[in-house]
């Protein structure tokens, strides 16, 4: 089976990684891939924003399905594309990706279909002075969002109303985002802790990996800047049985049944981010795709072939599907470069990745690259992730807390602290 994956991110590698565990061979192609990637198959230099050379590309090699790692190109339609020449591909539609691509269209989707989130307003363009009216009028603290995409960026919690005005203000006066900011929700504070949840769908049947905990700031004990994940476990003891059920009932369900009345059915990877408040659990944002870091923890625990899994996906049937999960937890530690968030440096050294032990944990590339002498180097602010899984959430961490003492790079930042809430929880 030939399979083209789209990304070159943490995730495409653990994407690639399960597939390679799979009973059916596989010829892998990763686009654009990275350090890691590049040992599981053949790195493509294509690029994810242009289509038709992605599709000539999966003619010419008569690639047998695609699935597509980050959100971009699923926004811009490339599933529609690659569907319109009948190429099995796992991905919403463009029309099913808005529920992450615009968060005015998906608050406004939660509303019509009484899906518990927070309460907010949306404001255009033209509206700034009325955004401004009303944090003023609500308090803080207050959550401000760029519509559109924004890698991350969009999202600005503010504890004072000042900081709210600033938001707004560099978004849609500045432009700080781009077009991503130029219409702006506004939605109150939840408090609570967040969990993702992620769900497989053909539109209809549904199945769940292990929900996952994020890290996001960059600091230990949550403290410091906003990051792209700076590491993950799962499962998350938070989400209970009883949260579980009660998620399933007032989120997911109405959400597939949403889209499918709404005229844009859902089929791919639905990640939902979802906060347990005291009210119960709400909805903090959709994605279309899986989560980074969280995929390299909950691919891992999944026992189910996963050729077989991406191919009901993509086939669109996944009715009967039985998905199995492995028992135990898996954790992730991402190693970052020194600065990340902020400017860092790049083009730093790997050491130690093979000292390692593979049996324990597995080495997931973001930010690398090898160079044409065969080093590793780090090309980005994630450099790498550091995965285990044991037979609990204590052991898995000293597999992967022991894998991380062995690797070096000049400036590599990591938390110590990952999965700290689900060691509480379970205390
Ligand atoms: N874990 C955050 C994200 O993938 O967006």
């Amino acid at each position: 089976m030939r399979i083209l994956i789209i990304g070159g991110g943490g995730r495409e590698h653990a994407i690639a990684w399960s597939l390679k565990r799979s009973a059916t061979a596989t010829e892998l192609f990763i686009a654009p891939g990275n350090g890691g990637t590049v040992e599981l198959g053949s790195n493509v230099d294509l690029k994810t924003g242009d289509h038709q050379s992605i599709v000539e590309f999966v003619v010419e090699q008569q690639i047998d399905m695609v699935i597509i790692g980050p959100e971009q190109p699923l926004v811009d339609g490339l599933a529609d594309t690659l569907r319109e020449h009948e190429i099995p591909v796992v991905g919403p539609s463009a029309a099913a990706a808005r529920l992450e691509g615009s968060k005015a269209f998906s608050k406004d989707f939660m509303k019509r279909h009484s899906i518990p989130t927070a309460a907010y307003r949306t404001f255009g363009s033209d509206q700034l002075g009325e955004a401004l009216e009303f944090v003023n009028e609500e308090g803080a603290p207050i959550v401000v969002k760029a519509s559109g995409l924004a890698a991350g960026k969009g999202a600005i919690v503010c504890e004072t109303v000042r900081e709210a005005e600033e938001a707004l203000i560099s978004l849609m006066r500045d432009a700080s985002l781009g077009s991503a900011g130029s219409t702006v929700v506004v939605e109150s504070f939840m408090e609570g802790e967040e969990v993702s949840l992620f769900v497989l769908t053909d539109g209809d049947s549904y199945a769940l990996l292990a929900p996952a905990q994020d890290h996001k700031r960059v600091g230990e004990g949550d403290l410091g800047p906003n990051t792209g994940g700076m590491g993950a476990y799962a499962p998350a003891p938070v989400l209970t049985e009883d949260l579980m059920e009660e998620a399933l009932r007032t989120i997911i369900e109405p959400t597939l049944t949403g889209m499918h009345s709404d005229g844009c059915p859902y089929q791919g990877i639905l990640y939902v981010g979802i906060m347990i408040t005291s009210e119960g659990p709400k909805v903090v944002e959709y994605n279309c795709r899986f989560g980074d870091p969280e995929t390299q923890v909950i691919l891992p625990l999944m026992k189910s072939d996963p050729v077989d899994v991406f191919m009901a996906l993509a086939r669109g049937q996944f009715q009967d599907f039985a998905l199995e999960m492995h028992p135990g937890a898996a954790v992730c530690v991402v190693l970052a470069s020194q600065g990340y968030p902020g400017p860092y440096d790049t083009g730093h050294r790997i050491s130690g990745v093979d000292a390692t032990d593979e049996r324990q944990t597995v080495i997931f590339h973001a930010g690398t690259r090898r160079t044409p002498g065969g080093e590793l180097e780090t090309t980005g602010g994630r450099v790498l992730g550091v995965s285990a899984v044991g037979e609990n959430l204590k052991e898995a961490l000293e597999f992967a807390y022991e894998s991380v003492a062995k690797i070096e790079f000049d400036g590599a930042q990591f938390r110590r602290d990952i999965g700290h809430r689900g060691l509480k929880q379970q205390a």
